[in-house]
């Protein structure tokens, strides 16, 4: 059976799901399914080797969690315990991170034209706000004067020659943004710029901090004084061991025929600390390195990552309600789960999550043979797939077992979940061990 897309799995993980099994069925049976399970152990251990690679390269360094990438508070309450900041979006992200105990001054605020509310909790708390137009850059002043706080800004630049982003400036639009930071000095403080990259391409993010280095020089010779470069997140992550995974994807079939227009990359040779080199050392026309360019100019670099802190920091449990024969083929079923799609947030990206879900069984006596079995949710849309592909499986799933997404807690599992159908939302707890033992805790 082909196994290129087998899902990488944590070892306590993975101990959890043998020597703990009894206890999954329990917490189903008490909490429901589909069940959310998040580690904060495994958010920390990442916070930890992010900080450290920095450390090394010693760069002047801020980390900032982006909040969107999940919503369970015990991420933000980890984050403020290791001191490093979030990045928020709205007004309900920002409360909670100043309830999760994120100091003002620690919050960066994101997203497009904000709204007056975000603009003056920002202000009120000195968060660093990221404008994204001069339309912006004149509304946060307004709002700073009448207020009589001054912002605390970074100008968010178009680094990429790129038509099909919305976010930030055109770098054309500079001289006057910067000339406006100069004539209103009292209201807004320029730390630095920042951009927005898609995609999770190392070399691409060297080059924004050229760019915004080259950003920094024309601030300063206007004699302002920013100090700051901020790259977003993109840090990519493997959820596979297999390099090879998209040949494997030759010999996969999906349900109803159904193509994509493309995956998220989902193994990367890198490390974590790997990918940060790869970024320092991209260099300008001058030969010089990312690193050095920061470094010569005492800069510091920000980071705003979310799917790569929360790696390995949660699964997601599916219980199969039923299953029946695929028409038309011997050894194809399509299974229906517990709840919906919206729970595995991929498949709302015109995509599939493809590591290949964990069949765990109460029943002993499932026949051993070679399935494939594509995952629909519980609902009457025809599009609502948890897996459109038909995933190889040795024992077929009956009713009450359970499928275990992995590696869902970056983005997969609440981002886009929804009351469809009046079903309440999922629940999630915060899975945690000391010293090998186990405890969880029912999370909001
Ligand atoms: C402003 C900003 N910061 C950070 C991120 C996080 O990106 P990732 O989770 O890929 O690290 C995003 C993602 O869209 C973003 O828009």
């Amino acid at each position: 059976m082909n196994n290129a897309l087998a899902a990488k799995l944590h070892s306590q993980t993975q101990s959890l799901l043998i020597e703990s099994k009894a206890k999954l069925f329990e917490w189903i049976a008490a909490l429901g399914a589909p069940l959310h399970l998040v580690f904060p152990q495994r958010f920390t251990e990442n916070i930890e080797t992010l900080q450290d690679a920095l450390t090394k390269q010693g760069l002047k360094h801020e980390v900032y969690f982006a909040k969107k990438a999940n919503k369970a508070q015990c991420f933000t309450q980890a984050a403020s315990e290791y001191d490093i900041g979030v990045d928020v979006a709205s007004v309900q992200e920002f409360e909670l991170a100043l309830s999760g105990g994120i100091k003002g001054v620690k919050i960066g605020v994101s997203g497009p034209h904000k709204s007056d509310t975000l603009i003056n909790l920002a202000l009120v708390h000195q968060a660093l706000i990221a404008i994204d137009s001069y339309a912006e850059l004149d509304c946060v002043i307004a709002i700073a004067k009448q207020r009589k706080i001054p912002a605390r800004v970074l100008l968010r630049l178009q680094t990429q020659s790129t038509k099909t982003s919305r976010f930030g400036s055109s770098l054309c639009q500079l001289s006057s943004l910067l000339t406006q930071c100069r004539e209103y000095k009292e209201w807004v403080g320029l730390e630095g710029f920042s951009c927005h990259l898609s995609g999770y391409c190392p070399h691409a993010r060297g080059n924004s901090i050229h760019t915004l280095v080259s950003a920094i020089d024309e601030a300063q010779q206007m004699g302002l004084s920013p100090s700051k470069i901020n790259i977003g997140g993109g840090l990519p992550i493997s959820y596979l061991e297999d390099e090879h995974w998209q040949h494997a994807l030759d010999f996969e079939c999906f349900f109803a025929g159904k193509t994509f227009a493309g995956f998220y990359p989902y193994y990367t040779k890198q490390s974590l600390e790997d990918t940060l080199l790869a970024i320092l050392a991209v260099k300008n026309e001058h030969g010089q390195s990312a690193l050095e360019a920061l470094q010569l100019k005492d800069l510091t670099l920000m980071l705003e990552p979310g799917r790569a802190l929360l790696d390995q920091a949660g699964i997601s449990l599916f219980k199969v309600q039923g299953i029946k024969p695929h028409l038309g083929t011997s050894d194809c079923y399509i299974a229906t789960l517990s709840g919906s799609s919206l729970s595995l947030s991929e498949q709302w990206f015109e995509s599939e999550y493809l590591p290949s879900p964990l069949l765990l069984s109460q029943h002993s006596n499932g026949i051993l043979g070679e399935y494939r079995v594509a995952f629909g949710g519980a609902t009457c849309l025809d599009s609502d797939m948890l897996s459109w592909r038909f995933i190889p499986l040795s024992q077929l799933p009956q009713r009450d077992d359970l499928m275990v997404y992995l590696n869902t807690a970056g983005y997969q599992m609440d981002s886009n979940e929804s009351e469809f159908h009046s079903m309440p939302l999922p629940r999630k707890i915060a899975v945690t061990w000391e010293s090998n033992m186990l405890s969880w805790q029912l999370l909001s």
